[in-house]
């Protein structure tokens, strides 16, 4: 009997918990591949099994690919300064892990896989928005294994696969009191403790962010398209940036986090961050064009629950 599981790899982090939740409640059958470094434990669920390992090694994956019809990569090192400070182990599981799981999955018959990919791959713009034609030139370690897994994933033209570029994805549920989280989730979470903003550079550096619900639906429609029309389907063999089209200042979004909050905001200024871009704008039209996505979340209403 032909199997209809999907496998999330990361699936206990933040992106994971909303995409498994989302797929659970469609009726899927889902396998979490975790070694719960920076994933937190799932609501068990009679569809869900969770195996917590390491996406590196080969017996790990041989276990988690056993019988598994399609897998959406999310287990990644997903902090640029945590890829800094560690290359190897971003070398290791951003990149090589993600090509041995590529390469296994088809080996064990699996049929679509999506990769969680990020718009740090596009490094310091030429222009804004960034467009899927934009070139790709990353400065820091986390972009360039990025980079490399998505080569890889759409070097199988043979298979129906495709590439998730995402900009600064954000919403509940984001580790909380950790320095690798992103940067809403560490100011709202500073802004509830009355614990100083640190602003890395002059805060007027802006981001294109993108609320985790929209990012479920842009995977879950991919998976669809894959699963339904194989290598006939509009996404198959490509890479789509998944943004809300829209950017903002750090110094625009404390602004907008004051309206909401009772103290006062205090910022302590600081050197940039290395391997830090200063502007990252994307265009979704590519994706709303092949299968009519586009984000519906309002950017002010989703900070203010992040308070
Ligand atoms: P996250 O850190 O919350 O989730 C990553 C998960 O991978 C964690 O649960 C972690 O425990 C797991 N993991 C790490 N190494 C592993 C290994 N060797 N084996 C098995 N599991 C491992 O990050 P997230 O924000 O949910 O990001 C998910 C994916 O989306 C990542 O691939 C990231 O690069 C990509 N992405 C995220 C954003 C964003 O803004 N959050 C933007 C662009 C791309
Ligand atoms: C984020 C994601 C990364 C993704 C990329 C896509 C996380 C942790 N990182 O990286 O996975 O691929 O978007 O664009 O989700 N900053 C401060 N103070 C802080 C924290 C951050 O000033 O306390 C600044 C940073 O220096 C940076 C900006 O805020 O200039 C955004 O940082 P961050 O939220 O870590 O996101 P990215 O590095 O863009």
């Amino acid at each position: 009997m032909e199997s209809d599981t999907v496998l999330v790899t990361g699936g206990a982090g933040f992106i994971g918990h909303h995409l498994t939740s989302a797929l659970l409640s469609q009726g899927r059958k889902v396998r979490v591949l975790d070694d719960f470094s920076s994933g937190t434990q799932l609501p068990a669920h009679p569809l869900l099994t969770v195996i917590q390992g390491d996406m590196s090694e080969s017996s790990v994956r041989e276990e988690a690919l056993h019988q598994i019809k399609s897998v959406i990569n999310l287990a990644a090192i997903a902090s640029v300064p945590l890829c800094e400070s560690k290359p190897e182990l971003s070398s290791q599981v951003n990149n090589l892990a993600a090509q041995e799981l590529f390469k296994d999955a088809f080996r064990l018959g699996v049929s679509t896989i999506i990769q969680a990919s990020t718009s740090a791959l596009y490094g310091v713009p030429n222009e804004l928005p960034l467009t899927e034609k934009s070139p790709t030139q990353p400065i820091g370690k986390y972009g360039l294994d990025k980079q490399k897994a998505e080569q890889s994933l759409l070097s199988y033209h043979q298979h129906p696969v495709c590439a998730l570029r995402l900009f600064n994805v954000f919403g509940k549920g984001q580790k909380r009191g950790s320095p690798y989280s992103g940067v809403l989730t560490i100011f709202s979470d500073n802004i509830s403790k009355k614990i100083p903003l640190k602003i890395f550079g002059d805060g007027t550096q802006s981001r294109d962010f993108i609320h985790i619900n929209d990012v479920v639906s842009a995977f879950i429609l991919c998976l669809e398209d894959l699963e339904n029309n194989g290598i006939y389907s509009k996404v198959s063999g490509k890479k789509f940036n998944v943004c809300s089209g829209n950017s903002v200042t750090l110094l625009e979004i404390i602004e907008s986090f004051s309206l909401f909050s009772n103290s006062e905001i205090e910022i302590i200024f600081e050197s940039p961050r290395e391997g830090d871009i200063l502007h990252s704008l994307g265009s979704f039209e590519f994706l709303n064009n092949q299968i009519d996505w586009e984000p519906s979340e309002n950017f002010i209403e989703r900070i203010r629950e992040l308070l």
